[in-house]
């Protein structure tokens, strides 16, 4: 009897812990931020948020990026030429997370320098740090590269992308109707393919 009384004991003091443990990790504490000009980006961080919760933060710069397209290549390109880092108007205190979504556009086939100044000024070591991206058909570039190239001592997951708009071709926001659907679905796929969600 005695034995059974134990047996029974153990068994309830496993199901607590294992139940327990499995909270830590859900209630696991994720930031989603992102760079977005056109919205693009910015609607998959939403998709994003919705599946797995978490604190969406959009990138802001002290000195906003010029509207007209054409200013705003060159000004990437002398940028990146000069690994210029814009300042960041955006704060976050990232001791708050353990998971970080971080979201942008390609530019000129290269991460956004905002998205490079965010990497450098925050240390993301021993946390898990997941890319993900919109652009106008041309692929990731570098992008994917220079997030873990600039995050040396996190857990970098695989990314998600997925085709946003043409801005040189005057096609700005996409991201609605069939395509949303698509993408919500696209980002489902992903995120338990990287099991991040069941
Ligand atoms: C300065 C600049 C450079 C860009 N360079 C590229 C590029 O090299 N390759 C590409 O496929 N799209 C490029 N694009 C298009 C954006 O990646 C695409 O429109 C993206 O969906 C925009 O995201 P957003 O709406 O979140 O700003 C560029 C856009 C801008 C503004």
């Amino acid at each position: 009897m005695k034995t059974a009384i134990s047996f029974c004991l153990l068994i309830c003091f496993c199901i607590t812990s294992a139940s327990s443990t499995s909270q830590t990790t859900s209630a696991k504490k994720i930031l989603i931020v992102y760079l977005s000009r056109t919205n693009n980006t910015k609607a998959v961080a939403e998709i994003i948020q919705k599946e797995v919760g978490g604190t969406l933060v959009a990138l802001e710069l002290v000195k906003p990026y010029p509207a007209n397209y054409r200013a705003i290549v060159d000004q990437v390109v002398h940028e990146n030429e000069t690994g210029f880092l814009p300042p960041l108007k955006t704060k976050v205190d990232i001791s708050q997370y353990d998971t970080v979504f971080v979201g942008f556009p390609t530019w000129g086939m290269k991460l956004p320098p905002p998205m490079r100044s965010f990497l450098k000024q925050h240390n993301l070591s021993g946390k898990t740090v997941i890319p993900f991206n919109t652009n106008a058909g041309y692929g990731i570039g570098s992008t994917f590269d220079t997030v873990k190239e600039l995050c040396p001592k996190s857990k970098v997951l695989e990314g998600f992308t997925t085709k946003g708009g043409i801005e040189r071709d005057g096609v700005l926001f996409v991201m609605e109707g069939e395509k949303e659907k698509e993408v919500s679905k696209d980002v489902n796929t992903w995120l338990r393919a990287i099991k991040i969600v069941k």
